[in-house]
């Protein structure tokens, strides 16, 4: 969690980092700050969000060339203004700015205590800075060392930027386990957890190893290990606009991400579908895929949306390719002692590539001897740098921390996926796998249709954006859209949702219904839409408010619940891809009405990099 960004170089350093924060303010938002360092450094910080912090500053010396800024999302102390960072050492001479736990804290805290060492905030972070200070002064050593030195004795997670005031020409920046990326420029660097705040300045970065210390002046970078073994810097080209780290005319990042959804579809197809629908080409798993044809088990892992979107993977592998999936939580799967066999094909499923349940749960999966994939979105993230092969969504940064795009994305490539294997393992004759190809390639078009009636989701949002409880009902390839619905609701407008299979409502969630109750059900046609039909009755004999999702044209459910919301028709197995559009958009809408910050809900952050 928390974002961070640094720069040294001829320019204002001021300017780079308060625009870079507001750019990584998606990964954190309870306080920020800011050093600006030389002979003399200053330090400001305070609680709330980066505009509050940018008033704070007003009228105060922010002049220099080198510094760092810090977004916070708090793990160890409450968020206020001794809390944010950047921390500086006791005898301040070191100034830090962090993102990650230090899980063994509280001991290095008491050691360091027992010097004479006074802390000031609660936080892990703060003993950080004053180990190195400790290290430093008592081996009368360089900062570098003082500061590879204490990453040795730590345990935990960090990426992180420090400046030592002895010799304030330089930055030093570290990484375990929370990601960092450096922007090379003419003579001068850019450091940040994600590339979004680099790119208007520089394509050219290079992406921290776990373990990587990089030593930064204007003159150059050194890169080595925490053992102080040398490392060659590999530089990336950035294939990212500023365009599409900017809202592009809309309110919010998220209604932006939402009505982007036909073109961050027609990305994850590019280059992927056959001129004529007769072929995919997923080049990230060429090396794997006779493996993964052959895969006996396929275990699908991920945390919040992106599980969702693991449960839709599930019905697609096992309809399309008969192969046995589970799907799990990471953070569930990493702690469980899971029986992983070499012929298990272990998908992680991420948006950002960073949180650290996938990525721990990938690591254990990968000392399993299973073959282990990634279906990420960021470009260079942790996950597809640990993962066997993988394919990227390529939708696009995705800034509003409610995953929207990334979900029809992920999904995208599971149903790439599951009709490429289906066909290579003859499950799928080849009528059925060009007709499958086509059928999803006509998912940008339809879901076009679904964002031009955006004014009955807002009707609907005003009728019921004051209910304190809403329930979501889908079966099938529905059922983790109902989820998702609900998650949607939760986590941007804090009105409480769940998401249930239909036919379990009887055991249990239909004691909740009452006329002050929307039950939005997915009710499109398939092979349970008979079923579904029951539910709705059972829904409406208690007077509870029927939302259906239905397809185009159809008139049973019309008749029964109270609005209907209508979907062009497409093949069952990606009616996920076109359902979930109007419940992003509900949810958009009520939250934006009930007053809410919709990119930045209260408590979330766009990426978990903590347990
Ligand atoms: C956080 C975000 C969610 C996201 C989840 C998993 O909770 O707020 O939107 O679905 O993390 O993130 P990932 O980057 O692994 O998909």
């Amino acid at each position: 969690m928390c974002g961070i960004v640094g720069y040294i170089g001829p320019r204002d350093a001021y300017a780079v980092l308060i625009n870079g924060l507001k750019r990584l303010e998606y990964r954190g938002y309870d306080s920020a700050g800011i050093a600006l360092v030389n002979s003399k450094t200053r330090i400001y910080k305070c609680r709330g969000k980066v505009s509050d912090l940018e008033k704070y500053i007003t009228g105060n010396d922010v002049s220099g060339n080198i510094g760092m800024g810090h977004t916070r999302w708090a793990t160890h102390g409450e968020p206020n203004d001794i809390n944010a960072h950047p921390h500086k050492s006791f005898h301040g001479k070191f100034v830090l700015i962090h993102n990650g736990i230090i899980e063994n804290y509280a001991r290095l805290k008491e050691t360091l205590s027992e010097t004479g060492i006074k802390f000031q905030s609660e936080t892990d972070s703060e003993v950080l800075v004053n180990l190195i200070e400790h290290i430093y002064e008592q081996g009368n050593t360089s900062a570098e060392i003082a500061v590879r030195l204490a990453l040795s004795k730590v345990i935990g997670a960090y990426g992180l930027v420090i400046a030592c005031i002895d010799e304030p020409d330089k930055l030093i920046a570290a990484r375990k386990g929370s990601p960092l990326v450096i922007g090379v420029g003419n003579n001068e660097y850019f450091l940040a957890s994600d590339a979004t705040p680099i790119i208007e300045y520089t394509k050219s970065v290079i992406y921290l190893n776990d373990d990587d210390v990089a030593i930064i002046s204007k003159e150059g970078l050194v890169l080595k290990t925490l053992k102080n073994d040398p490392q060659t810097p590999r530089i990336h080209q950035l294939d990212l606009g500023i365009g599409e780290i900017d809202k592009g005319g809309y309110k919010h990042f998220m209604l932006k991400e939402i009505f982007e959804q036909p073109r961050s579809i027609l990305d994850t197809f590019r280059g992927r579908v056959g001129a004529d629908f007769n072929e995919l080409h997923l080049g990230g798993l060429y090396n794997v895929i006779d493996r993964l044809v052959k895969a006996r088990r396929i275990i699908i892992i991920g945390c919040g949306t992106s599980w969702h979107a693991g449960l839709v993977g599930e019905y697609l592998f096992e309809d399309l390719a008969r192969i046995s999936v589970e799907v799990e939580y990471a953070s569930e799967f990493r702690y469980r002692h899971p029986i992983i066999e070499p012929d298990d094909v272990v998908i992680a499923i991420s948006q950002s590539g960073e949180t650290a349940d996938t990525l721990a749960a990938v690591k254990l999966a990968k000392e399993c001897g299973a073959l282990v994939l990634g279906i990420c979105n960021v470009v260079g993230s942790s996950i597809p740098r640990e993962t066997d092969a993988g394919v990227y969504t390529h939708a696009g940064p995705e800034i509003g921390v409610a995953s929207t795009k990334a979900f029809t994305a992920q999904v995208t490539v599971l149903a790439m996926m599951a009709i490429l294997i289906g066909r290579k393992n003859n499950t799928l004759t080849d009528v059925q796998y060009r007709s499958y190809i086509k059928s999803l390639t006509e998912v940008p078009g339809k879901i076009e249709q679904i964002l031009a009636q955006d004014d009955k989701y807002k009707n609907i949002a005003s009728l019921y954006k004051l209910a304190n409880n809403f329930l979501y009902l889908g079966r099938g390839y529905l059922f983790p859209v109902a989820l998702e619905g609900a998650l949607k609701l939760k986590e941007i407008s804090y009105i409480h949702a769940e998401g249930y299979p239909a036919a379990e409502m009887k055991h249990g969630p239909i004691a909740l219904i009452d006329h002050k109750m929307p039950v939005v059900v997915l009710a499109t046609k398939d092979s349970s839409y008979e079923k579904i039909i029951s539910n709705i009755q059972e829904v409406k004999a208690r007077n509870g408010i029927v939302i259906a999702v239905v397809n185009e044209g159809e008139t049973t459910i019309k008749n029964m619940a109270d609005h209907v919301l209508e979907i062009p028709v497409t093949d069952n197995i990606f009616s996920p891809l076109l359902a979930v559009i109007p419940l992003q958009l509900v949810s958009y809408h009520i939250a934006v009405m009930r007053g809410c910050n919709v990119d930045q809900p209260r408590n979330l952050a766009k990426s978990v990099t903590v347990e």
